[in-house]
C-alpha cells in the first residue's frame, strides 16, 4: 500500500463535498477545524474505509482503488492504527511482557529472555518522549497518561505494520509531540492527525480545514508558515519551561514580558 484517497461526500447539510485529496507514505497531514465541525468523523471515515456508508457519504480508496472487504472488517489485515486519548490498560502485564506480547502477535521475534535489545530500543524510544522514564518491568497499568501515550507511539511507530496512523488530538500532556511525529514518519507511515494547536497543525506537510461537516480547503505548509512554524515552537517551548517552573513547585511571579522575550 502507498496511497489512500478520501473523495469527498456531502456536509452536515447534505451538500456536496468537492473532495478529491491522496496522500502518501511518509506524509504528515493535519485536520484542523471549529469544535465539532467533523475532525474525528473525517478519522473515522478513514479508519473505517467509509464506502459511502458513514453519515458523511465519503469514499477511501487504497492506491486509488477501494480496498477488499478483508481489509475493511478483517482485524490482522488491518491498513490503519489510531492513536486514541483514552489508553485503558485491561491487563495487569509490565511493559517488557506487554511489548513482548505484541510483537509476537505481530511475528516479529523480539527475543526472549536472552536477547530483549528490541524490546528495550521501543522503550527507550517511549521515555524520549516524555519527562519521567518508566522501567521495563513498570506495570502498564502504573504508567501516567503521559508514559502510556508515549508507550503506544514507539509501539506504533515500530511494531505495528499499518501503514496508516490516526491520532485524534496530539494533546501537549507530557508527551515531546513533534519527536512523536518524527518517531512515527520515520516508519514510512501515513500520519493524518486533528488537532487544535497551531504548533502542531504547521507540522504537516498539508492540512485539510474542515467546517460544517465538509473539507473546505486544503492548504499546503508554504515557506513563511515553516519559518513561522519555529517561532510558534519556541513560544511553545517557553510555555512547557512555565509548566516545568509549576510542576517544581516554583512560582511565576517573574517578569512575564522579559521572560518571553529572552528567546
Ligand atoms: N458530513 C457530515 N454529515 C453528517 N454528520 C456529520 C458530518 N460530519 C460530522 N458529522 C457529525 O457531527 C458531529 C461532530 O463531529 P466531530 O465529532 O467529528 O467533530 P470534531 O471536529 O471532532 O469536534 P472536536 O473538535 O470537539 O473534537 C458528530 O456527531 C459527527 O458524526
Ligand atoms: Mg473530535
Amino acid at each position: 500500500m502507498n496511497s489512500i484517497t478520501i473523495l469527498g461526500g456531502r456536509d452536515k447539510e447534505g451538500r456536496a463535498e468537492e473532495l478529491d485529496f491522496t496522500c502518501k507514505r511518509g506524509e504528515i497531514v493535519c485536520i484542523v477545524g471549529p469544535t465539532g465541525a467533523g475532525k474525528s468523523r473525517f478519522l473515522e471515515d478513514i479508519e473505517c474505509f467509509a464506502q459511502g456508508d458513514t453519515p458523511t457519504g465519503r469514499r477511501v480508496l487504497v492506491d486509488g482503488a477501494a480496498p477488499p472487504e478483508e481489509t475493511r472488517f478483517e482485524s490482522e489485515k488491518k491498513l490503519v492504527s489510531c492513536l486514541s486519548q483514552n489508553m485503558n490498560f485491561v491487563m495487569d502485564l509490565s511493559v517488557r511482557e506487554f511489548l513482548a506480547m505484541h510483537a509476537e502477535a505481530r511475528g516479529i521475534q523480539a527475543g526472549g529472555v536472552e536477547d530483549d535489545s528490541f524490546i528495550r530500543r521501543i522503550a527507550a524510544a517511549a521515555n524520549a518522549l516524555t519527562g519521567e522514564a518508566f522501567e521495563l518491568d513498570t506495570p502498564v497499568t502504573r504508567l501516567s497518561g503521559g508514559q502510556s501515550r508515549a508507550l503506544m507511539i514507539a509501539d506504533t511507530a515500530m511494531l505495528s505494520p499499518s501503514p496508516v496512523v490516526l491520532i485524534d488530538e496530539l494533546e501537549n500532556a507530557g508527551v515531546d509531540r513533534e519527536a512523536a511525529l518524527n518517531l512515527l514518519v520515520s516508519g514510512e507511515k501515513i500520519i493524518i492527525i486533528s488537532t487544535h494547536d497551531p504548533a502542531i497543525a504547521l507540522l504537516g506537510g498539508r492540512r485539510l480545514c474542515i467546517r460544517g461537516g465538509a473539507v473546505r480547503g486544503v492548504f499546503t505548509t508554504g515557506e513563511a508558515e515553516r519559518a513561522n512554524a519555529k517561532i510558534i515552537a519556541a513560544l511553545n517551548g517557553r510555555l512547557l519551561e512555565l509548566r516545568r517552573l509549576l510542576r517544581e513547585g516554583k512560582t511565576l511571579d517573574f517578569n512575564m514580558e522579559d521572560f518571553f522575550s529572552e528567546h
